[in-house]
């Protein structure tokens, strides 16, 4: 069996929520000795860095989304402090309310022991629209705003020049290269920015995917390493490949699918059924095309293309990435797939 059948969301993922559908969530770290290290500017290797790495207590999370408001909920109930940081209140009140809904979302599963305290949760919970106050004490940034890299690197550039220079910065980026996006910091900073790629839904999803940059310094990645498990998370390390590694497994996995179809193959229900009963896994790869958004699918896939396009030695081959037209067509027609109502399959709006 190539995989043990979990809840649906555990296989999906991905990119923002306007290019994932929220379907998808429904079916799946102020220094105290480290502000020393910070004043005295020392070299990131030594010591005296490697100590503020384990004492990452302050962490900032940029965005109140979906993503970004898991994070501050799990990060705050592990005792973080933890500052959410949005463009707007309304956006913070909305991050506040997708905690509230997790909580309790929760606790009805698990009436006995409910995992998440409300009380714990908020009491370690600041909001704020200012970025530059968001991240005065940080230790560890935390972003997972729109996948935008111009967006990304913007913000990423404005909170270099304003957190202290011990502060570690992550992305929560699903579809971006992490090195691309460090490109607005300074060399310092570069050493201390990995990907921290967490899943859909955060609260319950195990998985952390802790992504090293060619820059990215090694006790950065054990700093990452070591924050995902005071959040109780799994951790694994990847380099900064596209995809990582869940998506860089999965995706293609879709896209054969979508092409075995496109030859006339086998049908998208056939396909289907073949992987659900015969590799047991809990949904074909149609439809779990059809759950992540055939756009979704396809910007992906567009943008490896243009790695491969460009030369770009990362490990993707010409076939793999070659267009598929049935994807294209699909996707021009507005057949996006559950969020639009028709894909591969249709669905009840
Ligand atoms: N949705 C998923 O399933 C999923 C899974 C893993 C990773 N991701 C990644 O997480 C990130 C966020 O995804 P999401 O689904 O939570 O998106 P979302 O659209 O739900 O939330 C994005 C939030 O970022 C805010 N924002 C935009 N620009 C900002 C800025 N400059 N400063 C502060 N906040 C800003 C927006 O107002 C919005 O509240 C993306 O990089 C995405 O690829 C998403």
């Amino acid at each position: 069996m190539l995989m043990r059948p979990t809840p649906k969301s555990s296989i999906l993922f991905l990119m923002t929520r306007s290019s994932a559908p929220t379907t998808i969530a429904a079916a799946r770290l102020a220094l105290t000795s480290g502000h020393l290290n910070r004043a005295a500017g020392s070299a990131f290797s030594t010591s005296a860095a490697s100590r503020n790495m384990q004492d990452i207590k302050n962490v900032t999370v940029f965005g109140a989304g979906l993503m970004g408001a898991g994070i501050a909920q799990v990060a705050a109930h592990v005792g973080f402090k933890v500052t959410l940081c949005d463009v707007t209140d309304d956006a913070l009140n909305n991050g506040k309310k997708i905690i509230e809904s997790s909580i309790q979302r929760l606790a009805k599963k698990s009436p006995g022991a409910p995992p998440f305290s409300s009380e714990i949760v908020f009491s370690n919970l600041n909001t704020t629209t200012d970025p530059t106050r968001a991240v005065s004490e940080a230790d560890l940034v935390v972003e997972a705003i729109v996948e935008n890299l111009k967006v990304k690197q913007d913000l990423f550039k404005l909170l270099d020049g304003s957190a202290p220079r011990s502060c570690v910065f992550a992305t929560n980026t699903s579809s971006l290269s992490v090195r691309e996006i460090a490109e607005s910091c300074s060399d310092d900073r570069r050493k201390r920015f990995g990907g921290l790629h967490f899943f859909n839904p955060e609260p319950q999803m195990k998985l952390v995917e802790v992504v090293k940059a060619p820059e990215t310094a090694e006790e950065t990645v054990e700093a990452l390493l070591a924050v995902c498990k005071q959040m109780d998370k799994t951790a694994v390390r990847c380099t900064d490949t596209p995809g990582f590694i869940v998506n860089r497994l999965l995706v293609p996995y879709m896209f054969e699918a979508i092409k075995m179809v496109e030859r006339g193959d086998a049908s998208a229900a056939d396909v289907d059924v073949a992987m659900k009963l015969g590799a047991g896994h809990p949904m074909g790869p149609l439809q779990l095309a059809d759950f992540v958004g055939l756009d979704t699918c396809h910007h992906i896939m567009t943008g490896w293309r243009e790695k491969v396009e460009n030369g770009e030695d990362v490990g993707l081959s010409k076939d793999l990435v070659a267009e598929s037209k049935m994807l294209t067509d699909l996707v021009a027609a507005g057949k996006l797939g559950r969020k639009s109502g028709e894909g591969f399959f249709k669905y009840d709006k």
